[in-house]
């Protein structure tokens, strides 16, 4: 193992140290003094070279297709844990035990209710506005909304845990016309799981027996594992990078979930979607929408396909495609969208063109199918994203906050005019 990198500039010689990760493969160039000693910085657009931290809560095998939370494999903790248990290994490190597990969720539940005026302002809100940019502003609003009592520094991992879906559930019902009443939330029945509560937030209809659907509420506590943590994603490094100015956990979530918006990012579930819609309803002809995705002069991408660091398959992706077969089974559902994706992920696959550049599904690709069996609409997809990446953003701004790491205020190279006067 190499520990130093020597260079030469301008007949001057430098050493630069070597950082290694867990994986002795995963190794880095230490640049922190380069410009000091050298003059020079690095050019990096997109970071895709480039390490912005050290981290220890998920780890990507890009070239073998593996994903790990805290050490354990993705399809180990999808087969035994819930998505609660999965967030408090994200935030703490350890699964928990019983006795932990009890308390993690008796402390959501003492969050599990919003002011009247988050309320208020969410019904000001008109229901055009897209649930994305809902869903991030009244985030933001969360502690103000506290100023009696702020929010303690020790809760407010529970309390985003327990308010975002509420925030999530009261848009939903908001924008399909139904009742938002304080009340709705006043008979949540604590000894349901966090999954299944926050179905039931969702579509719960007042003076009607919630009845509680398993084959639903299993596949959403899938999803919510698959999405909760992806190391140094856009959106994690962006609450990573409010974290590294002390801005508060709720805005800095806030800001995630903007940038999870991004169709390149998380957007991508909706846009797969109304892409794999456009196909149906312009006749099925996958081949020319291939041949548009491979035409550079063309701006269509196919989207749920390809990925910054995976080079393989995204292992969430097959897991998603595996949990849509059987919701859509299980419930019945024969749905054409479904059968197009899988016809389209078998002709990509089969491209060179996407092979070369080693493009194929990820996690965006079968989601939203999932999410549309569910009956929840398109523009809601990525907050359910949203949803479960929360656990990841959380454990990663406090990472970032404990290892009391610098401000991230990267440079650049100036290319605009040289000092010149007004006259
Ligand atoms: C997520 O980072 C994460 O971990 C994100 C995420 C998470 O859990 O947080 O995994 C969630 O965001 C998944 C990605 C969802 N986005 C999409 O599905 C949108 C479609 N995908 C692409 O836009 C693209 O693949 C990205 C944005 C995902 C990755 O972009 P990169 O790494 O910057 O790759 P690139 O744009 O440089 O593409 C490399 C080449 C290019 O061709 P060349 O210029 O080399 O000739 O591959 C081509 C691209 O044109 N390409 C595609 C393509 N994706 C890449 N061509 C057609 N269709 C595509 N989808």
């Amino acid at each position: 193992m190499i520990s130093i990198v020597n260079f030469d500039i301008n007949g001057c010689s430098y050493k630069l140290p070597v950082v290694y990760g867990t994986n002795y493969y995963e190794k880095a160039i230490n640049i922190s003094k380069l410009r000091e000693n050298t003059g020079f910085i690095t050019f990096d657009p997109g970071l895709k070279n480039t390490g912005i931290t050290k981290s220890s809560i998920s780890f990507i095998d890009g070239e073998k297709g593996e994903l790990l939370y805290r050490g354990y494999p993705i399809e180990q903790i999808i087969s035994k844990c819930t998505f609660i248990e999965t967030s408090y290994l994200l935030l703490n490190g350890e699964l928990p035990n019983t006795a932990q597990l009890k308390s993690f969720s008796e402390n959501i539940n003492k969050f599990n209710s919003i002011s009247q005026e988050i309320y208020k302002i969410l019904d000001k809100i008109p229901m055009s506005y897209h649930p994305m940019g809902i869903l991030s502003s009244l985030t933001c609003l969360l502690p103000t909304a506290y100023t009696k009592n702020s929010i303690k520094e020790k809760d407010m991992y529970f309390n985003l845990l327990a308010k975002l879906p509420i925030l999530a559930a009261l848009t939903y019902r908001k924008k399909v016309g139904l009742p938002i009443s304080y009340s709705d939330y006043e008979d949540l029945n604590y000894n349901l799981d966090y999954t299944s509560n926050l179905l039931k937030m969702f579509f719960s209809v007042p003076k009607k027996y919630y009845k509680r659907n398993t084959i639903l509420t299993d596949a959403l506590d899938k999803l919510l594992i698959l999405h909760a943590d992806h190391e140094q994603n856009c959106s994690t490094t962006t609450v990573r990078l409010l974290g590294s100015v002390h801005a508060n956990l709720f805005s800095s979530v806030s800001a995630g979930i903007s940038a999870l918006w991004g169709r390149l990012h998380g957007g991508a579930n909706q846009a797969v979607i109304e892409m794999l819609e456009n196909i149906l309803k312009s006749g099925g002809n996958i081949k020319k929408w291939v041949e548009r995705a491979k035409d550079k002069k063309d701006s269509f991408r196919l989207m749920g396909f390809g990925h910054r660091i995976y080079k393989n398959f995204d292992p969430r992706a097959r897991i998603v495609k595996k949990v849509a077969e059987n919701v859509l089974s299980e419930l019945g559902i024969t749905d054409p969208i479904l059968e197009l994706a899988k016809e389209l992920e078998e002709v990509v696959l089969k491209e060179p063109y996407f092979m070369e550049k080693k493009l194929y599904p990820n996690i965006d690709f079968y989601s939203g199918i999932i999410y549309q069996a569910m009956g929840i609409p398109k523009d809601m997809f990525t907050v359910m994203f949203a949803l479960g990446r929360l656990p990841g953003w959380m454990a990663h701004w406090k990472e970032m906050r404990l290892n009391q790491e610098p401000i991230g205020r990267p440079r650049q190279i100036y290319i605009g005019y040289k000092k010149r006067n007004i006259h």
